[in-house]
C-alpha cells in the first residue's frame, strides 16, 4: 500500500470544456474519480489537489511530508515551463514524483519544450490523455515496489 498525492496545476479544473481537441472530454472530477478507483483497486491511498496558485501548490507539496506521501503524481500544467519555485519545493521535500501531461508536449509549441521538472522527476508521461494519469499511477507503484 502506498500513499499517493495527485496534484493538478492551473486551468486543469476547466478540463472537459478547455480545448477538448488537445485535452479530451473528461472533467477533472472524472479524472480524479477514475484515479481514486484505480488506486483503491490496487490498495493505495490517493489524495487529490488542484490549484491555479503557485504558492498554494508549494504549500500542498510541503504539507505532503506530514502525510508520509510516498509519491506525487503531478501535472504542473503551464507551470511546467516556468516554475523554478515548484521545482525547488519538490526537491526540498525529497518526495519522488511522476510528471504528467495529457497532451504530447513534445509535439507542441517551442515554449512548451522546456520543462523545469523532467530532469528531476522519476519520469514523464505525456500525450495519452486521461490514460497518462493511469500510467503515472502504475509507474509510481512499480517505482516504489
Ligand atoms: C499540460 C501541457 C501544458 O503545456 C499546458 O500548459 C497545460 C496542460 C498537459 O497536461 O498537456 O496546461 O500540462
Amino acid at each position: 500500500m502506498s500513499n499517493l498525492l495527485l496534484i493538478n496545476g492551473p486551468n486543469l479544473q476547466l478540463l472537459g470544456q478547455r480545448e477538448p481537441n488537445l485535452y479530451g472530454p473528461s472533467t477533472l472530477s472524472e479524472i480524479e474519480a477514475r484515479l481514486s478507483e484505480l488506486a483503491n483497486e490496487r490498495s493505495h491511498k490517493l489524495r487529490c489537489f488542484q490549484s491555479d496558485a503557485e504558492h498554494e501548490l508549494v504549500k500542498r507539496i510541503h504539507d505532503a511530508t506530514n502525510e508520509s506521501t510516498d509519491c506525487i503524481l503531478f501535472n504542473p500544467a503551464g507551470f511546467t515551463h516556468t516554475s523554478i519555485v515548484l521545482r525547488d519545493a519538490l526537491l526540498a521535500v525529497e518526495i519522488p514524483f511522476v510528471e504528467i501531461h495529457l497532451s504530447n508536449v513534445a509535439a507542441r509549441e517551442d515554449f512548451r519544450q522546456r520543462s523545469f521538472f523532467s530532469d528531476v522527476a522519476i519520469g514523464t508521461i505525456s500525450g495519452f490523455g486521461v490514460i497518462s494519469y493511469e500510467l503515472a499511477l502504475i509507474a509510481a507503484e512499480k517505482y516504489l515496489a
